[in-house]
Order: C-alpha cells, then sequence, then structure tokens
C-alpha cells in the first residue's frame, strides 16, 4: 500500500525530517491530532448582552463598574479579549480538575473516567482558553490557578508553555484536617496547590509591616516601637557558631541561648570565619540599645557548684524558654560556664524604633498558606492564611440557607490571594467563577482596605439535557454576590455592584444584521475603559462620563444620524470620542474642536477578527 512519503525525494525526506526536528517541543505532548478540535473553536464574533434587572444598581447611578457573565468563558473570553487586552491585573481561576467525574464538558460532551482522551481534552480545553487569557493580562499582572495534587505536574507543564519564563511559584494550602482517603497505603490527600505565573512588572504585595505593629511602650519616648525575636529556628548542634551566652553589661545577669532556637545575630566573642557578616554583631545592637534586657520579676538562678546544677536540671528549676522549655540540660556542652553565675529569667528581643521606611516596606509572602489558627508567622515572611474546604461550603449553606455547589473554595484562601497578587485598582477575573468565591473575596477585601478593585467573573449555567433549566450564573453566582453586597443573615453588606450579562455569538456572515446598537454600546463602553451604562433605545446619542471626572460625557455613539444627535453633540463642551456607522457624515456636519469621530462597528469587528484568526 502506497505511504504518505512515497513519493518525497529525499532531499524532501531531510527537510522534513529536519523541521521535525527543531519543531520537537521539550516538555508537555498530548494528542492534539487525536481529538477532534473544539467545535466551540470559531470565528463567530461574540457580544454581551446586557440584562438591567438582573443587575444590581450602579453604586452612584454612574455604571457599573463589575461584570458576572453567564455563558461559555470560550466565548466570554474572546469577547472579553476585544474589551479588556493587557488590563487585567489578576487573573485567579479554578477550573474543573479532571476527576473523571463529568467535570467539564468538550464538544457539549462531559467527560469521565473512562474516556480514552481524558487528559488530552482536558489539556486541550485549558490551553485554548489559556491562551486567550494571557492576552488580557497586563505587564504587571499575575495568573493563579488552583490545582489537585494529581494534576499539578501537568497543569505546570501547560501553564510554562502557554505562559513561558512566567513562572513564579506554588502556593500550598490544606484543604483538610485529615482523612485516610487511602486506607490501604495509609495516605491522606490534604493539601492543593495554586500557581502562580506573572508578568515581569509583577510583585506580590505582601502584607505591610504597618504602623499596627509598632506601639508606644513605657520607657521608650514617644517614638512608637516594635519587638522582635532575635532567635532563629536552628539548633545548638547545626549552628554551634551562634549559640553562646549573653551579658547585660548594665546589671551583670546572664541570659541562657536556647539549645533548640539559637540567637540569630552573630557574636564578637566566636566571630564566624570565611562568611561575610551580613547581620550585625549582638554587641553592636547591646551597644546601640536596641537589645531589650526585660526587668525581672523574680531574683536570678545561681548554683554554687555543679551538683546544684545537675539537681537542678533534674529537677527542672532552671531558666526556661517562652515556650516553657529548659534552657539548661543535662545534654548541653559548657554547663560549668553556668556554676557561680546569675542567670535571668527573661527573653530577651530586638528593639525596632519606627520609621518611615519601615511603615512603607512590605514582607514577602511566603509560598505556602497556613490555616487561620496556626502559628506560622516567621520573622521575614507573612504567611497566607485560609481555612479549610469545609468552611467555603458552610459559608454558601449559611447565605443560601441550603446546599447550592459542591466544593467552593475557602473565602479565606481566594481574599488572601487577591490581597497578596492585585493592587487596589485592578481588575480581578474569574473565568471559572463557581459560585462566585473571588468576586466575594474582592468585595471583601475592597471593605478592608478601601480598595478600588473590579471584578470580571464568568460563570456558565451548567444546564444539562437532564437539568435543562439550570442557572449556576444567575442563581448562585450572581445571587450570591448580590448577597454578599447587601447583606446575609447577620453580616453586614459589603456594597459594590455588578452587571449582568450573557454571552451570545454572532456568525461573521450575520454579523452585519446582527450586532445591534445595544450589544455594540456595551463593548464599545468595556474596551474605553468606561463603568457600563445600559443602552438607552429612546435617546439619539448614547452617552458616557469619564470615569476619572464623572461630571463630563467624553464618549459617545451615535448609531444613526439626526439633527438631534448635531444639537445634542454640538453642545457637549470639550473633547468627544464619538463612533458612529457614518464617520464622514459626522464630520461634515459638526466640525469643532474636541470631536474626534471613528467608525463602528466596522473598527470592533476588525479587530475581533484579527484577535481570533491570530490565534
Ligand atoms: C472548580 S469550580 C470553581 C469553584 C469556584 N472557585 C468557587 O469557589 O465556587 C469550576 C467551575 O467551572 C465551571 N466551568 C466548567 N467549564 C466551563 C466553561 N467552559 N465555561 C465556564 N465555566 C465552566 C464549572 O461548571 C464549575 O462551576
Amino acid at each position: 500500500m502506497p505511504g504518505r512519503y512515497d513519493d518525497l525525494s529525499r532531499d524532501d525526506l531531510i527537510r522534513l525530517l529536519e523541521r521535525r526536528d527543531t519543531r520537537q517541543l521539550y516538555g508537555l505532548v498530548w494528542e492534539r491530532e487525536g481529538i477532534e478540535p473544539d467545535r466551540a473553536f470559531n470565528d463567530d464574533f461574540v457580544v454581551l448582552d446586557l440584562d438591567p434587572a438582573l443587575s444590581t444598581a450602579p453604586q452612584d447611578g454612574r455604571g457599573w463598574r463589575n461584570l458576572v457573565i453567564e455563558g461559555d468563558n470560550w466565548d466570554a473570553l474572546r469577547a472579553l479579549r476585544l474589551a479588556y487586552a493587557g488590563r487585567i491585573g489578576c487573573i485567579l481561576i479554578d477550573p474543573p480538575y479532571n476527576t473523571g467525574s463529568q467535570d467539564f464538558a468538550y464538544n457539549d460532551r462531559y467527560i469521565g473516567k473512562d474516556d480514552r482522551f481524558r487528559h488530552s481534552l482536558w489539556l486541550e480545553f485549558l490551553y485554548r482558553r489559556l491562551v486567550l487569557a494571557r492576552d488580557l493580562l497586563a505587564d504587571d499582572g499575575a495568573i493563579l490557578v488552583c490545582i489537585n495534587d494529581e494534576n499539578r505536574a501537568r497543569l505546570d507543564l501547560l501553564m510554562e508553555r502557554v505562559f513561558p519564563g512566567m513562572r513564579i511559584g506554588s502556593f500550598v494550602w490544606r484543604t483538610k484536617d485529615t482523612n485516610n482517603s487511602d486506607k490501604r497505603r495509609n495516605w491522606s490527600g490534604v493539601h492543593e496547590h495554586i500557581l502562580v505565573y506573572a508578568g515581569p512588572g509583577f510583585a506580590f504585595r505582601g502584607v505591610q509591616t504597618g504602623a499596627g505593629k509598632f506601639r508606644l511602650r513605657p520607657g521608650f519616648g514617644d517614638v512608637p516601637v516594635r519587638l522582635d525575636p532575635i532567635t532563629k529556628p536552628e539548633t545548638f548542634k547545626t549552628r554551634a557558631g551562634t549559640y553562646y551566652p549573653i551579658q547585660n553589661p548594665a546589671t551583670g545577669l546572664w541570659y541562657p541561648c536556647a539549645p533548640n532556637q539559637v540567637w540569630r545575630f552573630w557574636s564578637e566573642t566566636q566571630p564566624p570565619r570565611g562568611r561575610a557578616r551580613l547581620e550585625t554583631s549582638m554587641e553592636a545592637l547591646i551597644r546601640a540599645g536596641e537589645i531589650l534586657f526585660p526587668p525581672e520579676t523574680a531574683p536570678p538562678f545561681f548554683f554554687a557548684d555543679r551538683a546544684d546544677l545537675n539537681a537542678a536540671i533534674a529537677r527542672g528549676d532552671v531558666p526556661r524558654d517562652g515556650r516553657n522549655r529548659p534552657l539548661l540540660r543535662a545534654d548541653l556542652p559548657d554547663l560549668d560556664f553556668w556554676i557561680g553565675k546569675p542567670i535571668a529569667r527573661g527573653r530577651l528581643s530586638r528593639i525596632v524604633r519606627w520609621t518611615e521606611e519601615l511603615e512603607a516596606g512590605m514582607r514577602p509572602v511566603g509560598s505556602w498558606i497556613a490555616g487561620l489558627s496556626e502559628d506560622a508567622t516567621g520573622e521575614e515572611t507573612e504567611t497566607l492564611r485560609s481555612e479549610r474546604q469545609g468552611a467555603a461550603t458552610t459559608l454558601l449553606e449559611h447565605m443560601f440557607g441550603q446546599q447550592v455547589f459542591s466544593f467552593p473554595k475557602p473565602l479565606s484562601l481566594m481574599r488572601a490571594l487577591v490581597r497578596a497578587c492585585s493592587g487596589e485598582d485592578d481588575i480581578v477575573l474569574d473565568f471559572f467563577a463557581g459560585s462566585g468565591t473571588t468576586a466575594h473575596a474582592v468585595l471583601a477585601q475592597n471593605a478592608e482596605d478601601d480598595g478600588n478593585r473590579r471584578f470580571v467573573m464568568v460563570s456558565n449555567a451548567e444546564a444539562t439535557e437532564a437539568d435543562p433549566d439550570k442557572n449556576l450564573c444567575r442563581d448562585v453566582c450572581a445571587e450570591r454576590i448580590r448577597r454578599a453586597i447587601d447583606g446575609y443573615a447577620d453580616t453586614q453588606g459589603l456594597g459594590g455592584d455588578f452587571a449582568y450579562l450573557r454571552s451570545r455569538r454572532i456568525a461573521q456572515e450575520d454579523v452585519v444584521y446582527d450586532l445591534d446598537p445595544p450589544a455594540l454600546w456595551t463593548l464599545l463602553q468595556l474596551r474605553q475603559g468606561f463603568p457600563l451604562r445600559s443602552f438607552d433605545p429612546l435617546a439619539p446619542v448614547q452617552l458616557a462620563a469619564d470615569p476619572a471626572d464623572p461630571e463630563r460625557e467624553t464618549l459617545a455613539y451615535v448609531p444613526q444620524m439626526s439633527a438631534e444627535v448635531l444639537a445634542i453633540l454640538g453642545s457637549i463642551e470639550g473633547a468627544v470620542l464619538a463612533f458612529t456607522p457614518v464617520p464622514g457624515l459626522l464630520r461634515d456636519a459638526i466640525s469643532r474642536p474636541g470631536l474626534t469621530v471613528d467608525r463602528l462597528p466596522d473598527r470592533l469587528v476588525q479587530e475581533f477578527v484579527r484577535a481570533v484568526t491570530g490565534l
């Protein structure tokens, strides 16, 4: 049987092989040839239809700042790409985890465990969407993706492919307390990951050291001070060089070092050899008055001889650390040093006096997430904190009075991520919004730090043949956000707003007929970065106020020319950017300084086609 290479010459074959070799990708490969391409991948134009009845009242009447979009995110992302390219500061998504339990659909088919191409379909499904999302990300933006342990490696390679060179790291968080899920191996999978990829200008916000930790304390005058620990978690064996006694030069009292928590500063009595002395010495800090020797409330310990000391160690009657662990033990070296010396009971700390630089300073976040009740604050890092998964389900039940969604993410987790990875004026996008936890987190964070973050949530209806009336986006996602805004049960509302939109596809050949003025007006306002107003069918000109100066209408859309249009546009003072299908007519009819005229819808359609065909 003739093969497909039979007719090729030797040179052609060599060229083919060379091309194949250079195309070989290091990293992830999936069966793209073997799976039917996603039928959703087409060049349809996508619009977002506004539904004012399902939207909240816009705050202060100026237009909606936040969006909830109902629809497949493949469509929504294409419309968003037209409106938000390069403007999203934080993308936070929690996609289906490829569990095999029909958690995502490909070509309208839910994928189960036994599907031969299950992993490839999942990768292709995510790949297409991540490529669209990439273009939305600002240069200083970050994308964070939640994933379970099983699929973490696959997703990381996929992310590396879509966002080359942008990997920052991953957070790990504890999902449940204990659950011996694999009894045979005695293994409990209780953690998940959040992968972080970011643009060149991104930096974690961390947590401001802030004046909160500085306080006025007796004896320190009128400058607020913070007391920092001066130990680090190393033992007298691993860090013998920083295990040494300290004497208070003013009182002569001695302070033993904790055997499992040695000093963080080196001593001039045993200077480190061959290593740069990055930190200052303990003696220099003492001379500068930066070490706090707390007042002693009881007489010091005193051991007259070795027998006396040994007996005290045996009784446990020796100085102790902050956690009540003995500082003198039988296994420690140089115990004779302590004979005949007054030994203090108090523990030392470093006095940090408040300065403006410290106030502004940020602490880097750690690469893991601790439980809300865990003590995990290190000296250099501020750890993100989160509840376990169960708390998220309880919260939703509290908000709705019944169970409405399975496996939401904890609000505290999403909030910690929003706080660490978004600026106060950023737009936060979640295109696998589910029950809308990310939007709730944005509202809660804004309420706490007075931020202006906006959100764009995309959630599908999750309707199936068996349950055609299900509408997760309307009944859970939007409803949850509405309750968070207005308040629920005994919880005060966080304030805020959202416009409710639905994605709608229009085939290229129908664009001229079906691309209606209300849909165009919505896309135009989003693309220009204006708060969203609904289309007024009675108004000859649609006008939008400048976000920076709400008193001034600076964006206009003229679907049809009329004398009234000319009168209105002529009466507005200052710069106006007007869009119309008949720019020539408008320019001829009014010529006044500050009026710029552009063609719509052609411009949007051209941009859209370029965006889609460029994929
Ligand atoms: C893991 S859940 C997200 C849960 C969310 N983080 C929360 O806390 O509620 C993933 C969601 O993505 C939705 N989803 C799956 N495929 C989608 C698609 N193509 N477009 C939009 N949403 C989709 C699923 O229906 C599900 O609600």
